[in-house]
């Protein structure tokens, strides 16, 4: 891949800082790092279109013995089949259950799914996370 050489400039704290940061994270050198900002950058500024393609998953803890959520949460999903890939069950202890869901859809259809499962009465907690379905 070609590739375009550009000056940056820092004010010597900041480069400082960031210097430190990237190499606690591992970076060899700064045009990685900077790359990898620069990618995550359009990522999240992608997946703010509410038409963008997007894929993710989206993480769910609840008791199963609470109220009748296991029903209402199958029931949901079997509803909106067409935006879920696959639903990856763990039972976490004797009462909590761990739900990853891999989606993929219209970014406002998959954000509108996420809200809904995190509204159902006895969600724990949900997290959901996306990508563009092609990253620069
Ligand atoms: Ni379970």
């Amino acid at each position: 891949m070609a590739v375009e050489r550009v000056g940056v400039s820092f004010e010597p704290e900041l480069l400082e800082q960031f210097d430190k940061l990237i190499k606690k994270k591992g970076y060899t050198n700064r045009s990685e790092a900077l790359r990898d900002l620069a990618r995550d950058s359009i990522v999240q500024a992608d997946i703010q279109l509410p038409q963008g393609l997007v894929v993710g998953t989206m993480t769910i803890v609840y008791n199963h013995e609470d109220g009748d959520i296991t029903n209402k949460l199958l029931h949901y999903q079997h509803g909106h089949h067409d935006l879920i890939l696959s639903t990856t069950h763990i039972h976490i202890d004797g009462h909590d259950c761990l739900e990853v869901l891999v989606v993929k859809g219209r970014a406002e259809q998959v954000r509108a799914l996420s809200d809904n499962i995190r509204a159902l009465k006895g969600i724990k907690h949900g997290k959901l996370v996306l990508v563009t379905s092609s990253p620069p």
